[in-house]
């Protein structure tokens, strides 16, 4: 496996395409500076490859809009995992081409996860022929080069098929946050769970160099980060494959970047429970600055739908693994993933997902009905119980965790949590922080706290709301 390119000419390629993109656009703009209008949809993997396109952007002398009337340059950074994700796109795409009609200069631009899959980039092809340039997930680093061969021959470029293992190091990032931020450490996923897109749309599972995100990581805690959130698909199989540096686990990432000083706090999603081992949750446990919050997705309570899902673990594994790391993590936040209806889900089997919710008691959860995607083996399989029903269970299970988060937030009243503040309510003077568990809280206080930690003694629980005060 390439853990890392430096081709030169490749990135004096790119260089070369910057700057001539800046060249073509300081005079084309409609504007003073040539606008962009970045929008993403789906996970933080995205907003971190969105990240890396802005990176790019400005590179290339772009600056950013939020109105899209005012742009020179569209892109939608879309989403493939649920048809309702894809559906959206579609409607906002459909929506710009009056926006092209009146200014035929825009270029309107799409790339992510469901422009790897042929038949989305075929039918943006025939349908929405005001769509000039489209890339899959693996040709961020061509992105400059795929602009300007647009922008100087007028041609739709349509540029799919992620074959590429190489990891780039070398783009440039444009972070939205100033303390807090995302780090990609992995890209890809190898797990085929038979409901999911994601193996298909994003290839192979691939580490970053171990130095270069522990040099990326002091980067950012230097430069002010109080909260960076490592990312992948599946982060505890991070390291496997890294040739130069055979030894390495994810917990002796966490181990090192914990070794940075400073007050900072490091998150990381998403653990797949078959790879979750006791070592990651010691490492938790005696680490500095790891957050209390493990999000392991089980995403059913039934050993036979896990079975058909392809997850490699059972619920007793499952049960195994959070009941250590309840015992070595009192504090412990745990938050999960669950699909409602996966076909041939009875109700029986998901009443092994209601037991397993009321038995571990989440601090919240991320529920979603199951959606067919294509090219996926869950989508050919037999899928009998009808969206009523399966509606009817999603709300059951809703309900459950609705009770469970009112309990576990009413636990926290009168207890003192160091919090990172992260922004305004946008009344009363009220600002809105998070624990290490990533639990919101809400208290008044000066906006100037914002990006700072703060201990806050929790006076009041209203649902999942909780309230506090400084101490
Ligand atoms: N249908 C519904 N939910 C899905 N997820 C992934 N694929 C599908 C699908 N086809 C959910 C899983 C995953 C989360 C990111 O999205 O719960 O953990
Ligand atoms: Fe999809 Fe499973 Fe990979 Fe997660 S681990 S991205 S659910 S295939």
């Amino acid at each position: 496996m390439v853990e890392k390119t430096t081709d030169n000419r490749k990135i004096e390629q790119k260089e070369n395409y910057t700057a001539l993109v800046s060249e073509l656009m300081a005079v084309r703009a409609r504007g003073t500076v040539p606008l962009a209008y970045i929008r993403t949809y789906g996970c933080q993997q995205n907003v971190a490859d969105s990240e890396k396109i802005k990176g790019m952007l400005s590179a290339m002398g772009y600056d950013f809009t939020e109105n899209v009337d005012d742009a020179d340059f569209i892109l939608f950074n879309t989403c493939a995992v649920r048809e309702h994700a894809e559906d959206r796109v579609f409607g906002n795409v459909g929506a710009l081409k009056a926006l092209k009609k009146r200014h035929p200069s825009i270029l309107i631009a799409l790339c992510g996860c469901m422009m790897e899959q042929e038949h989305i980039a075929n039918r943006i092809y025939k349908s929405f022929p005001f769509v000039g340039l489209v890339f899959g997930t693996n040709f961020l680093h061509e992105f400059p080069r795929l602009l300007y061969s647009n922008l100087i021959s007028n041609k739709r470029i349509f540029k799919r098929g992620n074959d590429d293992k190489t990891i780039y190091e070398d783009i440039p990032t444009k972070r939205d946050g100033t303390f807090k931020g995302w780090l990609p450490i992995m890209y890809g996923c190898d797990n085929f769970c038979s409901y999911c897109i994601v193996p298909y749309v994003r290839g192979r599972e691939r580490s970053r160099d171990f130095n270069n995100v522990v040099n990326e990581a002091r980067e950012m805690i230097n430069g002010g980060y109080k909260d960076i959130t490592l990312l992948g698909q599946n982060v505890n199989s991070y390291g496997k494959g890294l040739t130069n540096s055979p030894d390495v686990s994810f917990a002796t990432l966490l181990k090192e970047i914990d070794k940075i000083d400073g007050d900072y706090i490091i998150r990381f999603m998403t653990s797949h429970p078959k790879d979750c081992s006791k070592e990651l949750i010691d490492t938790i446990a005696d680490s500095k600055h790891i957050s209390r919050h493990l999000h392991l997705p089980f995403q059913s309570g039934s050993d036979r739908i896990l079975k058909i899902m392809n997850r490699h673990y059972d619920r007793a594994k499952y049960l195994d693994i959070v009941n250590y790391a309840k015992a070595k993590i009192p504090d412990l936040s745990l938050t999960s993933d669950i699909i409602v209806g996966f076909p041939g889900e009875t109700y029986k089997d998901f009443q092994q997902t209601l037991s397993l919710v009321e038995q571990i008691g989440f601090s919240s959860l991320f529920t979603f009905i199951y959606s067919p995607r294509v090219g996926t083996p869950a989508a050919k399989m037999e899928d009998p119980v009808s969206a009523e029903e399966k509606s009817k269970w999603f709300t059951e299970l809703l309900n459950l965790q609705e009770q469970i988060s009112t309990e576990n937030c009413a636990s926290m009243v009168n207890k003192t949590y160091k919090v990172l503040v992260d922004g305004e309510k946008g009344k009363d003077d009220e600002l809105t922080a998070r624990t290490s568990g990533n639990i919101i809280v809400e208290f008044k206080g000066n906006s100037r706290l914002i990006g700072t930690f703060q201990n806050v003694q929790i006076t009041s629980a209203r649902h999942w709301i909780l309230k506090g005060q400084l101490v």
